[in-house]
């Protein structure tokens, strides 16, 4: 079993990046060196108070040089407090926690990411980058408005970015999926992130053409561990022989897509 830890890290940025959306980078060796891309960390949001008394699941967006960066956005109470942390204050984590993305040779990475779900796809981006470095890959963001399209710059270091807007402030005006079908062809392997909705659209896409597809889900999480039932979802295309459900917390976050969706 891969190695979990619980960390006590020290803040060494937590600042607004986009609308109502913040980066906190922590200081935090042990699950930071053992951080794969797509995995999750349960951070304690209540800071010295036990409330919230349950931790949050934020997904991994950057992890190296000890340092574990999250990108989060102010949904509820346990966001809120966590904006209100400081640099030089401690902050709890649990991880790295769930099954991340798979890196395989393929001719083409397309990484396609929507609204707050281009967490995880940064540092995605970057392992690609290094693990792989003679592959080609392309990355897809996708927003509301210009506004929306979170830490654009940190992605265009890594690789060629396509963007794609519903109010056409920027790139494509229209939806990502559309974006993906027009730049996209030949084989290649998608991994994306977003809006339920929105993944489900990729996976339809690349279903047709035949592209390998891994969607990263969210569900409510409880423990992030397996042990509470809170993350369940069924699964596509099983025979009574099979298990019906996953747990997304222990199974996932990340899914081959045609394991959820048929
Ligand atoms: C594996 C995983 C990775 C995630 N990664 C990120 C990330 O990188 N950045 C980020 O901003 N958020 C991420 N989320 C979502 C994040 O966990 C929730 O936004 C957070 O727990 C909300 O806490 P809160 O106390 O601020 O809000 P709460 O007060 O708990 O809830 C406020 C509102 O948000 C809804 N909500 C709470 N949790 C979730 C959830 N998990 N999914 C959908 N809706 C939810 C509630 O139903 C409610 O309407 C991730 C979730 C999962 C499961
Ligand atoms: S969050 Fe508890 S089992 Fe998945």
């Amino acid at each position: 079993m891969a190695l979990q830890y619980l960390e006590n890290g020290e803040i060494l940025e937590n600042e607004v990046v986009g609308p109502d959306t913040w980066r906190m980078a922590i200081r935090a060796p042990k699950i930071t060196d053992a951080a794969q891309p797509g995995q999750f960390v349960m951070v304690a949001v209540g800071h010295e108070s036990s409330d919230p008394l349950l931790r949050r699941p934020l997904s991994i967006h950057r992890a190296e040089n000890d340092v574990l960066t999250l990108l989060y956005r102010i949904v509820g109470k346990g966001t809120k407090l966590m904006s209100h942390m400081k640099r030089g204050e401690d902050i709890s984590l649990l991880g790295p926690l769930g099954k991340g993305f798979q890196l395989h040779a393929t001719e083409h990475h397309c990484l396609v990411g929507g609204g707050l779900g281009v967490a995880p796809l940064l540092f995605l981006a970057k392992e690609i980058k290094r693990r792989l470095p003679d592959e080609k890959m392309t990355i897809l963001l996708g927003g509301r408005n210009s506004k929306e399209l979170l830490v654009l710059a940190d992605f265009q270091h890594v690789a060629p970015v396509l963007v794609a807007t519903d109010d056409g402030s920027q790139g494509l005006h229209g939806l990502i999926t559309a974006l993906l079908d027009q730049e996209i062809s030949g084989p290649a392997t998608i991994y994306t992130c977003g809006p339920s909705p929105m993944m489900k659209g990729v996976a339809s896409l690349a279903r047709h053409r035949n592209w390998p597809c891994q969607v990263s889900l969210e569900t409510m999480m409880a423990c992030g561990m397996g042990a509470c039932l809170g993350c369940t979802v069924q699964r596509a295309g099983i025979d009574e022989t099979e298990k019906k459900y996953v747990h997304v917390c222990k199974d996932g976050p990340v899914f081959e897509a045609g394991e959820i969706w048929l």
